[in-house]
């Protein structure tokens, strides 16, 4: 590995002695300063090869009898000299050549990252739920695997009732033998949690349930057989349509701008008597009618309505406390998907459970 040279010595008396030696102790601080680690080491200590052998076998090993002793010294001397400076050159670390060497290319650009995001639909629950959170609503939640009691005959849609129709979903497998209101589907709404959670607690109530809920659709650009659902729950002694009607218009000013404004239309639901749909004038043309709300300049974003007595008398089973003549409540379920759909501009409901990341990262 050397590429240097140890010359043989043309006399060993000590000027001569002294000269070659210290002009090897310049070439070695040199190297030290020159050479990383590693090859200072092989230039110089290099047991086949390494400087110091040579000098060792061309100046000890030929010098006289009477020099032995002062070519001893002085290779004494070198020897601590290049030992010392090849640890403090391994403590320094591998230098540019020893990364040389290791074919390591420090200019190429590191391994990225990527940065996991909320997903649009988590991100929209989550807004929704904050609105409410402000007004003093906590939040529920309920499983997706539910029974048939919860999310039907306690919601007032006893067995054979029709509006189950539109309601149509998945149901677990071999449960005949148990009675009907107990066998286990997935939820077609998050409405069962309603009742869940005034079984485990009194009036008043004010909750939202963001979740997860199935149905029997047929996939398409605006249907999901899976999708998601922000249910809310208020009950209270003394609770009016108007407090349904002012609660959803502040919710909505503040998801969409306060610039939007709500309608609400009748409608029918079997838990909510009277029921409504709740339209937010269209965020897209600001209400003069285009092709997003089909020029009608409204869009339909929730149902709504007054907690059914019928349903209170379900919950009243467990908390007598909800006695329809001593309080009353309302209730809503809206869809984010629906809403992160005209918030983000996505045409595509299955894209939210594609896993595309092209589509993903979009949002992060
Ligand atoms: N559960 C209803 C649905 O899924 C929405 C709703 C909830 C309507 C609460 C009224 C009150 O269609």
């Amino acid at each position: 590995m050397t590429d240097d040279f140890i010359p043989n010595l043309p006399a060993f008396d000590d000027a001569a002695l002294d000269a070659a030696f210290a002009a090897l102790e310049g070439k070695a601080r040199a190297d030290a300063a020159a050479l990383d680690a590693e090859a200072f080491r092989l230039q110089w200590l290099g047991r086949k090869q390494g400087l110091l052998k040579e000098v060792s076998d061309r100046w000890l090993k030929a010098a006289p009898a009477h020099a032995k002793k002062a070519a001893g010294e002085r290779f004494k001397v070198l020897k601590e000299l290049v030992e010392k400076l090849a640890e403090e050159g391994a403590a320094s670390g591998p230098g540019d050549d020893a990364l040389r060497a290791q074919a390591l290319d420090i200019t190429l650009p590191g391994t990225r990252r990527l940065l996991g995001a909320e997903h649009p639909i988590t991100r929209t629950m989550n807004e929704i739920v904050s609105v409410f959170a402000a007004m003093g609503y906590s939040v529920g939640t309920g499983p997706e695997v539910e029974t048939d009691y919860y999310n039907f005959e306690s919601m007032n849609l006893p067995p054979g009732h029709p509006a189950r129709d539109t309601q149509d979903t998945l149901v677990i497998a071999n449960q005949e033998r148990r009675p009907l209101r107990d066998r286990l589907l997935l939820r077609t709404h998050t409405s069962p949690v309603q009742m869940r959670v005034m079984e485990q607690q009194p009036p008043p109530i004010r909750i939202v349930v963001p979740g997860k809920v199935h149905r029997n659709e047929a996939d398409d650009a605006t249907h999901s057989s899976i999708f998601h659902q922000v249910e809310g729950l208020c009950v209270d002694t003394n609770i009016t349509f108007s407090d349904l009607k002012g609660t959803l218009d502040h919710a909505m000013k503040a998801l969409f701008g306060s610039a939007v404004k709500t309608r609400f239309f009748p409608s029918f639901f079997p838990f909510t008597e009277p029921s409504a749909d709740l339209q937010i004038s269209c965020i897209f043309c600001g209400g003069k009618g285009c092709r997003k709300c089909k020029n009608s300049g409204w869009i339909e974003l929730l149902g709504c309505g007054m907690v059914d007595p019928a349903v209170f008398a379900f919950a009243a089973e467990k908390q007598p406390a909800y006695d329809s003549r001593k309080i009353s409540g309302f209730a809503f379920g809206m869809g984010p998907d629906r809403i992160a759909m005209m918030k983000y501009g996505v045409s595509d409901i299955g894209q939210f459970l594609g896993g595309d990341m092209r589509f993903l990262s979009q949002f992060a």
